[in-house]
């Protein structure tokens, strides 16, 4: 059951967004709204995102992303559409219910947590509970576990300069955990940390997630990033969703030449999976293994297999085995069952096929579309959000007086 809904999503700054959007709807893109003078910076985004997902909204700096999410807790007003949380439709609440509903069952994450300088690790922890107006002791409680999930543990009483930039991002990381809040909201939020620390800190979302089970919106500029964490992927141009799907569909399937431009050098052999490419169990019934033997049942053909490995094994790791038989790998599921094969003839088309656009089911066709100048690459950290006068969360506050 997906817990968080957006349906036809919209928002456009500047003047007479309501008639921008009406245009929108009648198929004008973006470029043309700019010569009035106005920006569509998210057009007709629907998603939806089950319990226990990590969601990840990819795509190049001004495609949308911070919009979007912005207006999935509310911080942003859609011009249009809907926003629903445990089917409690949050566009149709006051500012009061709105800031209850955020403080108790959302949490934000930024690129550059701002720590208050002059607060504890733990009071910087705490800083959730505190806004929800929980007594001290329990708030200190909850703080430390939660410093403790993020690999903190003994760093409480520091100061936050006293933390690395790393260390800094993982108290941002507790301080959301520490409130309870079910769903995750994270904007970049590693986009600037080193390439090696940013990878530890994936681990440790991924790890974390195996057993606290949020729902997790993750925005990220970095495909690879993207693919590593992404249950779900959407990819935005220009303010919309052009394609929704796992990163095997993304990869295997690109819904037009801008999704397939955009992941022609990620490398397939590691984001594709055993379980992604395998075929059926029954297509290698009946063939012939190398000493003449008829695999006839499913137990000789894995008596004969070269290896068995795991659905989640990246491709990268069937190369060896393929290579020493012409017996397809044996794929089996968590429990031990055979599940598909994976034929050395199978690897290799696709590995080597580059991916040709098809049309995904549910996507939109797009207008005529332009392949990206670049595929997208690490930006220079900044603090690119922009934020609406009045409607800053605390955080912004600290980022200003930072
Ligand atoms: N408060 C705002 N006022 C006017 N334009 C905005 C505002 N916030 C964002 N935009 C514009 O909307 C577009 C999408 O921005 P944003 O959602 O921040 O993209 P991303 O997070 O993908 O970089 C950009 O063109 C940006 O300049
Ligand atoms: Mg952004």
């Amino acid at each position: 059951m997906s817990r968080l809904q957006a349906e036809h999503l919209y928002k456009v700054f500047g003047r007479r967004p309501e008639d921008a959007v009406r245009k929108l709807e009648a198929g004008a893109d973006r470029d043309e709204l700019r010569a009035d003078g106005t920006t569509a910076a998210v057009i007709d985004a629907s998603i939806e995102v089950d319990e226990g997902q990590i969601f990840v909204v990819m795509g190049l700096s001004g495609s949308g992303k911070s919009t979007l999410l912005r207006m999935l807790n509310g911080l942003l007003e859609p011009t249009a559409g809907t926003v629903r949380f445990d089917g409690q439709d949050l566009t149709s609440l006051s500012d009061k219910e709105l800031r209850k509903v955020r403080s108790e069952k959302i949490s934000m994450v930024f690129q550059h947590f701002a720590l208050f300088p002059h607060r504890s690790v733990l009071e910087n922890a705490g800083y959730g509970l505190e806004v929800q107006g929980v007594p001290r002791a329990e708030r200190e409680r909850r703080a430390a576990e939660a410093l403790a999930l993020t690999g903190l543990e003994g760093w409480e009483k520091s100061w936050p300069d006293e933390l690395s930039g790393g260390m800094q991002q993982r108290v941002g990381l507790a301080r959301a955990l520490a409130t309870d809040a079910d769903l995750l909201l994270m904007d970049e939020s590693f986009s600037a940390l080193d390439p090696l620390i940013r990878r530890d800190m994936q681990d440790q979302l991924l790890e974390l997630q195996k057993s606290l089970k949020k729902t997790i919106v993750f925005i990220t500029h970095d495909l690879n990033e993207a693919m590593r964490l992404g249950d779900r992927i959407a990819v935005m141009r220009d303010g919309r969703i052009v394609q929704i799907g796992s990163a095997e569909d993304i990869l295997v399937r690109p819904a037009n030449d801008y999704v397939a431009s955009f992941i022609q050098d990620v490398d397939r052999s590691r984001v594709l999976t055993a379980g992604a490419v395998m075929s059926e169990v029954g297509t290698v019934l009946g063939t012939t293994a190398p000493d003449g033997r008829t695999l006839g049942t499913a137990a000789e053909f894995r008596a004969a297999a070269p290896a068995t490995v795991g659905q989640d094994t990246p491709l990268a790791e069937l190369f060896t085995p393929c290579s020493a038989s012409t017996v397809p790998v044996a794929v089996t599921d968590d429990k031990g069952a055979l599940v598909g094969a994976v034929p050395a003839e199978r690897l290799l088309a696709v590995l080597g096929e580059s991916a040709e656009p098809q049309p995904a089911p549910g996507v939109p066709a797009q207008p005529a579309v332009k392949t990206p100048a670049k595929a997208p690459v690490d930006e220079t950290p900044g603090n690119d959000e922009p934020v609406e006068p009045g409607r800053n969360e605390p955080e912004d506050k600290v980022i200003a007086g930072a």
